[in-house]
């Protein structure tokens, strides 16, 4: 996203009415150090409940820039760092918890993000996605297979037709706790490395 001030914008009557329980029910709990993967503007901080301390990451500086009066408001330490999610500069088993939210869907190869989120999450560590994905309905799904090159062109990258669970279990991760709302659109889920992956 280029332009942070028309994101928050944009996003504010769907975070108000949507977004934000669903923040909340996907982020209050999580604990730790904490690895935020394409923070964008922060709109995750105001939900947490129990971490120790949040590492914001995005490539977007104008983004992280924009996140800091939300970091100014919360009780933990926030540190921001630009990075792309597809090569994070922290070294193996780094985080407790790493959270992703509606950013899965721009990064250009998820597959190499998720290894890396797997090189830097503690093996007993925890992945949380909130992510819009591909609907498990034939009509739905090829409709948005049709949007996804023009929305991709307005929405600088994001996919409306990636079936992210499916991929980051592809990756490595097992799903420990799953919930879907808007239809199978919208998904808030836990996840785990899987030992047995390899
Ligand atoms: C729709 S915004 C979501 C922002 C925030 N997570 C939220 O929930 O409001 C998508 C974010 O993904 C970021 N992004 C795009 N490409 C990325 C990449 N390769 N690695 C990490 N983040 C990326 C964008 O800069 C943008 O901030």
């Amino acid at each position: 996203m280029r332009n942070p001030f028309i994101y928050d914008l944009v996003m504010a009557p769907f975070e108000r009415t949507v977004l934000a329980a669903w923040r909340r029910h996907a982020f209050a709990d999580a604990q730790g150090v904490v690895l935020e993967i394409g923070g964008g503007t922060g709109c995750t901080l105001p939900h947490y409940r129990q971490v120790e301390r949040v590492v914001l990451t995005d490539p977007s500086v104008l983004m992280l820039r924009r996140s800091a009066s939300r970091a100014s408001r919360v009780r933990f330490a926030v540190d921001t760092v630009a990075a792309d999610g597809m090569r994070l500069p922290f070294g193996a088993a780094s985080f407790d918890t790493i959270v992703i939210s509606l950013a899965l869907c721009s990064v250009p190869e998820p597959e190499r993000a998720l290894r890396e989120i797997r090189r830097v999450l503690r093996p007993d560590g925890e992945l949380r996605l909130l992510e819009h994905i591909r609907v498990d309905r034939p009509v739905v799904a090829s409709i948005q297979d049709r949007l996804t090159p023009g929305w991709r062109r307005l929405s600088d990258g994001c996919h409306l037709n990636r079936p992210t669970i499916a991929i980051a279990e592809r990756c490595g991760f097992r799903v420990d706790t799953i919930r879907y709302g808007m239809g199978g659109w919208l998904v808030a889920a836990r996840l785990r490395p899987d030992p047995t992956h390899t």
